[in-house]
């Protein structure tokens, strides 16, 4: 996951999640996933993603801990969950995949609970990258037209780029802190650059936290 995503997590969805609390997260990218791993424990923690055969159809396959999902995916809109099951309902960088938003944003509403809170976290700034398709990148104002549509209030909407890069100059991509190789002479390589004022690539991403009344 990278840098920004984890920031934003941390300053506006981590307060949301008081101890008791049951989340869904969907799309993990792992057991524990990052986000569960930062969330800290006390929480009822429960996954959903595409299931294999979702993934089978494709030929592609993303989850690392597809078999340990709480609600696979029987296709890309349905969560095998009931009506309001949830306190906390959670994704980042999964709405960029779904096709038809409008359908999948309906399905996190109605399994959240009546007060609880479905939040979101998505690139702007990234490049095309399937996972197992991309779609789109949304600013806030069509995060708001799609919750409010799903029947959501937003308390919160904001494109934001929280990484804080020693470089002079930085441009809208994909996060500074991500490297393929993330080795000692990769870091050194771009220590050196932001010195020498290289333009360095930082990522901006959409959080959005709505309440279901
Ligand atoms: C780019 S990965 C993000 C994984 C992780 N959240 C992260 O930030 O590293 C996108 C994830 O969304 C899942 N996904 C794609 N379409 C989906 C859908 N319609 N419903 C639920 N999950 C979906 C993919 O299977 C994949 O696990």
């Amino acid at each position: 996951m990278h840098r920004n995503s984890v920031l934003l997590f941390e300053r506006y969805a981590k307060p949301l999640l008081k101890p008791g609390l049951t989340v869904l997260e969907i799309g993990p990218d792992g057991d524990p996933s990052t986000y569960c791993r930062l969330a800290g424990s006390d929480l009822d923690w429960r996954t959903a993603d595409l299931a294999p055969s979702v993934f089978d159809a494709r030929r592609y396959n993303y989850a690392t801990a597809v078999d340990k999902l709480t609600y696979p995916m029987p296709d890309e809109y349905t969560i095998q969950a009931p009506t309001g099951a949830f306190d906390v309902v959670l994704s980042g960088q999964v709405i960029e995949h779904v096709r038809r938003i409008w359908v999948w944003m309906q399905e996190l509403a109605r399994v959240c609970k009546s007060g609880g809170y479905v939040v979101t976290i998505n690139p702007v700034s990234w490049p095309h990258h399937e996972a197992p398709i991309d779609c789109w990148r949304i600013y806030p104002d069509g995060m708001i037209a799609l919750c409010e549509d799903a029947g959501l209030e937003v308390v919160l909407s904001k494109c934001e780029g929280l990484e804080s890069t020693p470089s002079r100059r930085t441009y809208p991509g994909q996060t500074f802190d991500y490297a393929v190789e993330d080795t000692r002479s990769t870091r050194a390589k771009r220590r050196l650059k932001t010195l020498l004022g290289w333009p360095m690539s930082t990522s901006l991403d959409t959080v959005t936290i709505a309440r279901k009344p």
